[in-house]
């Protein structure tokens, strides 16, 4: 896949966010022209890359953006699937696959998958509607999710007792068992058109109590040896199945008995691998890039363990967004800010990302609670 370095070679991205961001940032390296699709005129990628504005769910946007490309992919799940099949038919490479990307989109069917691979998972219920959830209510305690179009914790609540059912969702979605973990964990999966498969070690998310954004993140997550590997077989053993090629971030929960359970999966670069950029000898963008061009894998190891923190938009505050802190931050050792670029603010936007190395875990921790404490966006 050398014409990727050809001078017109051209890699479309649906979503230009974040995590394009940092897939352009990482392609600068491979000399690759990027076009990047938003329907928001300032979106992060706006000025890094030729830019076009329009609706990623939009037949006839994709359809147009992608015939401009030479290799397409995503940053985000919630693309018109329908125009980038047709995109294919036409001979057009799209990474991960459209029907993988259709497969992901609902949990209800997401869960299935796992169900008919034999890969562990919570048990679960599908519910078309409120009324299902209603007449499932010796399931609970349970977690009702949405089968389409939540994230960052929308489209996910929590149904403890008979009285909370008044708040079931009256969509089609699930009910899954409510999964008492003692940690949640990540691993990042890639897979190229070769069928090789390579993974990076496990990371361990500590989840923010009300935004339900991760918090804190802590590489290599600090579990034994064994589920560490468990959750690396079961994480290949997904992606395998799914036959992808692309980057898979596979959510699992360890229990309180040492057993792991795939949550859910997301097939791009992740929240739960933005410390590989400086932690790991490859990146996860870097990784995606080698993925979806068909390369050799870069290697996945850590240099050093680290740490991330989220940075969110302050709550109580909307508006031009203002850096509280960076240079107190910026001082202390082994920490990196990513800004993503944003102009507004809001509460518990993701404005940025503060990675943290450090050789010793309890200098880690306690530089990450004061990037925490310290670094604020406000308005
Ligand atoms: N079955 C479950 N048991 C316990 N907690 C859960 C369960 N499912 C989800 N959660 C919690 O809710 C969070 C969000 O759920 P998830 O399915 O990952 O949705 P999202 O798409 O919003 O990330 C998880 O990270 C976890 O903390
Ligand atoms: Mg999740």
């Amino acid at each position: 896949m050398a014409q990727a370095f050809y001078q017109n070679f051209k890699l479309g991205i649906l979503g230009g966010g974040q995590l394009g961001r940092m897939l352009i940032q990482s392609g600068v390296d491979f000399n690759i022209n990027f076009s990047i699709l938003d329907p928001d005129p300032q979106a992060p990628c706006h000025q890094l890359a030729e830019f076009t504005c329009g609706k990623l769910t939009d037949y006839d946007t994709v359809m147009r953006f992608g015939q401009s490309c030479d290799l397409i992919t995503i940053e985000i799940e919630n693309v018109n699937t329908a125009a980038l099949r047709d995109l294919v038919k036409q001979g057009k490479k799209v990474f991960p696959q459209p029907d993988l990307i259709e497969l992901i989109q609902d949990k209800r069917v997401q869960k299935q998958f796992y169900k008919d691979k034999g890969i562990p998972t919570a048990d679960f219920i599908l519910t078309a509607n409120k009324e299902e959830v209603l007449k499932n209510r010796s399931f609970l305690p349970a977690v009702n999710k949405l089968g389409k179009e939540g994230y960052d914790g929308k489209g996910v609540q929590l149904l403890r007792e008979e009285k909370d059912l008044v708040k079931a969702f009256d969509a089609p979605g699930l009910l899954e068992k409510l999964i008492n973990f003692e940690k949640e964990i990540a691993v990042i999966v890639s897979r190229n058109e070769k069928g090789e498969v390579s993974s990076f070690p496990a990371v361990e998310m500590v989840f923010h109590p009300e935004a339900n954004l991760v918090e804190y993140l802590f590489a290599p997550a600090q579990i034994k040896t064994a589920i560490a590997s468990e959750a690396e077989r079961i994480a290949k053993q997904v992606i395998q199945e799914l036959k992808l090629v692309g980057l898979l971030a596979v959510e699992m929960f360890v229990t309180k008995d040492g057993k792991v359970l795939v949550n859910e999966v997301a097939p791009r670069p992740h929240n739960s691998g933005h410390q590989t950029i400086e932690a790991n000898i490859t990146s996860q963008y870097e990784q995606h890039l080698r993925a979806i061009l068909n390369l050799p894998f870069g290697n996945t190891q850590a240099v050093m363990p680290s740490a991330m923190v989220n940075v969110l938009g302050e709550d109580g505050h909307s508006g031009m967004a203002q850096y509280k802190g960076f240079e107190e931050v910026a001082a202390v050792s082994g920490v990196h800010v990513h800004l993503y670029g944003k102009k507004m603010t809001k509460p518990f936007r993701k404005m940025g990302h503060v990675t943290i190395v450090d050789t010793d875990m309890e200098s880690l921790k306690k530089k990450a609670k004061f990037v925490k404490d310290t670094l604020k966006v406000i308005a």
